[in-house]
This record gives structure tokens, sequence and C-alpha cells, in this order.
């Protein structure tokens, strides 16, 4: 029977990438009905609302989606449809894999590892108070009542709450997940020395948490220590797990490890739904252009063909873009500047995915 999947395209380059996307799992043989959702600015417009409720009820029947990039727009306008999906169906799980593969373009080889982002709570839970509002004015007179610090009147507020229960869930899942995929090792991010409340929580309830697993080791790193460890030495760091916005950062940071955005696939995952999607944005820079890399998207499809039960699929598009990548003549602009200096002899986001496509049938 046909898996059921929403499709979300997005806006930017998502269409693009989708279409690269959907050519190769097409290609794997494993039989998927599509249901093709339109979400993002481009919506807005006809139906007044970046997310329509139809979009919701698609994933709501399907369980499982994936999605291209959807655009914010910064300081006004609409909320983020990325933050509002993750909040509608509890995507509290988000799962990063950076991996180096031959020909990714990158400064490391041999960079193996998993982010485990919160994605529910912290400083992105999106609780903010305009400069002079009500809420900021009573925020900044509670806080002086409490003895707690002074905020300048004219501060506009943004909170960050972190929870026994979302921290406990999250680092379970960091360590269930090590275990399932043979990890040796889970390390709690945080700044815990400064934010002794808040990200003390969270290391506090890893360190519990992490009692539980005596089979996998268990470290923690203050976040400015981890970005630097990082670089220096990546091989040190096996399965991250971080409260919300340290996670954004970082895996922004690991992308850069293994040969830019365009590579870096990831999920974000809940009780009951599961939504798939590359860790860039909607590049407007390079949309509509044919030289977006959807290899990100693609490997995005592989982790949805894996949570499906599709494992060889999985594994046979992931061999698949190690070798297109690795023989280096079907690779697109990112990837052949960053081996070369020059974007010459690059292909375009099309006929890339028409290459993985294509090994990806000739190795069934
Ligand atoms: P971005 O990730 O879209 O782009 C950053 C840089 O990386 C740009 O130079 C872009 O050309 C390049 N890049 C990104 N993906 C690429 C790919 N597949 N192939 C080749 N080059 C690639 O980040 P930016 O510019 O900060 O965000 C643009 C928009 O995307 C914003 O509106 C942001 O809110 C949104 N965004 C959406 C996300 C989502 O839908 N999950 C995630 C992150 C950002």
């Amino acid at each position: 029977m046909a898996h059921q999947v929403t499709l979300i395209p997005g806006d930017g380059i998502g269409p693009e990438i989708s279409a690269a996307m959907r050519e190769v799992v097409e290609a794997s043989g494993v039989s998927i009905d599509w249901h093709v959702q339109e979400a993002g600015a481009h919506v807005m417009e006809e139906e007044g609302t970046p997310l329509p409720e139809r979009v919701l009820d698609s994933i709501r029947e399907t369980g499982t989606a994936i999605k291209g990039p959807v655009t914010t727009p910064v300081g006004s306008g609409f909320r983020s449809v990325n933050v509002a999906l993750r909040r509608a169906f509890d995507l509290y799980a988000c799962v990063r894999p950076c991996l180096s593969m031959p020909g990714d373009g990158s400064r490391y080889d041999g960079v193996d590892l998993v982010i485990v982002r919160e994605n529910t709570e912290d400083l992105y839970a999106g609780i903010e108070f305009d400069e002079g509002s009500e809420g900021a004015r009573s925020i900044i007179d509670t806080v002086a009542a409490q003895g707690a610090g002074t905020i300048k009147p004219d501060s506009a507020i943004s909170l960050k709450p972190i929870s026994v229960s979302g921290s406990e869930r999250i680092i379970r899942y960091a360590f269930d997940y090590a275990r399932k995929n043979g990890r040796r090792k889970v390390t709690a991010v945080h700044k815990a020395n400064i934010m002794k409340c808040t990200d003390g929580l969270f290391l506090h309830t890893a360190e519990c948490v992490a009692a539980e697993y005596p089979d996998i080791e268990f470290d923690n790193k203050f976040v400015d220590a981890t970005c630097m460890g990082l670089v220096q030495n990546p091989a040190d760091f096996d399965v991250m797990v971080l409260p919300n916005l340290y996670g954004d950062i970082v895996s922004d940071l690991c992308a850069g490890l293994v040969g830019g955005l365009g590579l870096a696939p990831g999920s974000n995952i809940g009780l009951n739904q599961a939504i798939f999607e590359a860790t860039h944005g909607s590049a407007p820079d390079i949309a509509g252009k044919d030289i977006a890399n959807p290899t990100a998207m693609i490997l995005s499809a592989a982790m949805m063909l894996d949570h499906l039960g599709e494992n060889e699929a999985a594994h046979r598009i992931r061999t698949a873009v190690r070798e297109v990548l690795s023989a280096g003549e079907s690779v697109t602009a990112d990837i052949k500047r960053a081996l070369t200096g020059s974007t010459e002899g690059s292909v375009g986001t099309r006929a890339y995915g028409v290459a993985v496509a294509a090994r990806v049938a000739e190795l069934a």
C-alpha cells in the first residue's frame, strides 16, 4: 500500500529542491501518495494566512510531511510557519545528523554527529513584549518588586521558558536515539553558569536522565566552548542535546562542518506526527535560478523513508548521493565553489536531481 505523505513545497528555492527530491524518491520505487499543500508568503494573499487549516488537516491525516523552506519576514509580518507547525503538532524533537561525505567540499573529514534540538520552548517560544507595552511594563515592575534586577523602561522583552517536562522528554529522546543508533555519547549543551535557573534546570535534568543510561557516556559543555570545540575537533562530539536557540545556531555551525547548508537534512518529531525538512532556509538570493543544492532535502527524504520503515530505499538514496558527490562531475555550484574556488563545470538543481535519481534506480 502507498504511504501517505504531505508535501509542502514552500517558497524561495523550496519548489525547485522539492521537485528534485520527489524525482529521487520516486526513482527508489517506494510507493507514495503525495498530498501537495502550499503554504507560505505566496498563500498569504489569497487565503489570508501563510498556514491555512487545510495544511494542518492534511498532516493530521497523513502523520508524515516533508517540507521545503518557508520565508519568514523579519521584524513584522506573519509569525514563522515553521514555528507554527512545530507548535501545532508538538514536534518537540528536532534531529539533524551531520555526516561528512567525500567530495562535500568541506574543510573537515570524518564528522559524524547528531544534533538533538528542543523545539518548543526557550526564547523561541515567541513570548515577546514590545517596548512600552503593558506586558513589558508589568514584567519590569515585577522584576523590580522581586529585587531580581533592573530593566531599562525602554526595553522590549522576550521570555525564556525552560520546563522540567520539556527538558526531560528531549534529553530522554537524545539518549534513546543514541541507544537505538549505536552511538556512544550524549553531550548536553548549555550556559548554566550565567542562566542558572533556566539552563541550570536543563543541565540538572540531563544529569538525572543520564543516570538511567549507564551504557551511554554523558558529558556537558558550555555553548560557547562547544562552538570552539566543534571547529577545532568535531570528532569529539557524538549526539548533542540542546535547548532550542542554541540548537538553532549550533545546527548551522555543524552544517558548515559538512559542506554547508545545502547538505544538512533534518526532522521534527512529535508523538503522532513527523515533519522532515532541510536545515537551511528559502535562500531568496538564489531562488528560481536552478542553482540550489537539493541534497539536504533529498537526505531529509531518506530520513523520512527510514521513519516509514523503508530502510533499504533510504540507504540506497544515501549511497547514491555519496557516489554522485564523490564522483564530482554532477555537483551544484555551492559544492563546486567549495572544491575548486569557481562554479565552472557545476550542474543545476534539476540535473543533479536527475543524476542522483538515475543512480538510485541503478542500485536497486
Ligand atoms: P538561508 O538558509 O535561506 O540562506 C543562507 C545562505 O545559504 C544563502 O546564501 C543561501 O543562498 C545559501 N543556501 C541555503 N540553502 C542552500 C542550498 N540548498 N543550496 C545552495 N545554497 C544554499 O538562510 P537565510 O537567508 O537566513 O533565510 C532566508 C529565509 O528562510 C528567511 O525568511 C528565514 O526565516 C527562512 N528560513 C526558513 C527555514 C525553514 O523553512 N525551515 C529555516 C531557516 C530559515
